[in-house]
């Protein structure tokens, strides 16, 4: 479905993203379709391979780049987020994306905050959302703008693209998307890891040499408790015993529900530490 670019273009008003996104539709060979790959930038080859795997299934391919604030709380990253829209062009522009959209923040909340927010309900107050409160309203709240402004116009096939490294904010996109009616397919893209296993994270950037190492402990011991090495206790205890980590949770859970199961096939080990003051997360399906 891939089709050769005219350029990529780096929008950023919402009125201008939806005048290009329309002539780039009306351009592409039928039936045109359209790719969306939301991300706050800091991009990376996970980030690469989200949106190749959009190239080859859409006509038009849009990457938005937009750090959030709603979805930082008060003590998180928001000031020292990299911002690397120069660099993320580049990658994007080798990954064949047709469009950009990076708004600043003004264009995105005129009104500062919202007043109305998308609540993710239960599914979001467990887990990454019982450490990082409001996370998920405002992650959900952004995406379902970032939905709403690309949305084409007209009856075109619409894909929205997320990395399953942040399994919990796929489950609830996923359940926005059902819940409110958004004609839009969800497309959850598999983990990339370094050679070394690490989960690719725009914060492995924050991570010197030593932490980086301690980080291991996250990929290794999910594939120890995968692979029946290891029982949930002795996982946890692994994680909080590596130098300069602080485990902050590791479960076994149902995909579907976040409700915690047995290890067995087919569930999901989620599991989050810091690393000195990173906050990572990662996730294996045993
Ligand atoms: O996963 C992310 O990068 C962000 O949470 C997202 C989906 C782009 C919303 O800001």
């Amino acid at each position: 479905m891939s089709t050769p670019t005219t350029g990529l273009r780096v929008c950023r008003g919402i009125g201008e993203f939806r005048a290009a996104l329309a002539d780039r539709l009306g351009a592409a060979p039928e039936p045109a379709s359209l790719g969306l790959v939301p991300t706050m930038g800091a991009l990376h080859e996970g980030h690469g391979h989200l949106v190749r795997l959009a190239r080859q299934e859409n006509t038009v391919v849009a990457v938005s780049v937009f750090v959030n604030p709603l979805q930082f709380g008060p003590d998180e990253d928001l000031d020292r987020y990299p911002r690397t829209l120069a660099a993320d062009v580049e990658l994007l522009a080798r990954c064949g994306a047709d469009l950009v959209f990076a708004p600043p923040v003004e264009e995105m909340y005129p009104d500062g905050e919202p007043l109305v927010r998308v609540t993710a309900g239960r599914l979001g107050s467990v887990l990454d959302g019982a450490s990082r409160p409001g996370h998920f309203d405002g992650a959900l709240t952004v995406v379902n703008k970032l939905l709403n402004i690309t949305a084409p116009p007209t009856p075109s096939a619409f894909r929205a693209y997320f990395g399953e490294k942040d399994a919990q904010q796929l489950l609830l996109v996923r359940r926005m998307v059902a819940d409110f009616d958004l004609p839009v397919t969800v497309r959850g893209v598999p983990i990339v890891r370094d050679d070394d296993g690490l989960a690719l994270s725009s914060r492995n950037r924050y991570l010197d040499t030593a932490q980086r190492r301690a980080a291991l402990v996250l990929p290794r011991t999910l594939r120890a408790l995968a692979a029946g090495e290891l029982d949930l206790d002795a996982a946890r205890e692994r994680v909080d015993a590596e130098d300069g980590v602080r485990l902050d949770y590791l479960v076994v859970v149902d995909p579907r529900t976040l409700v915690p199961v047995e290890p067995a096939a087919g569930a999901l080990a989620l599991v989050a530490a810091r690393v000195g003051g990173t906050r990572l997360i990662d996730n294996l399906v045993l």
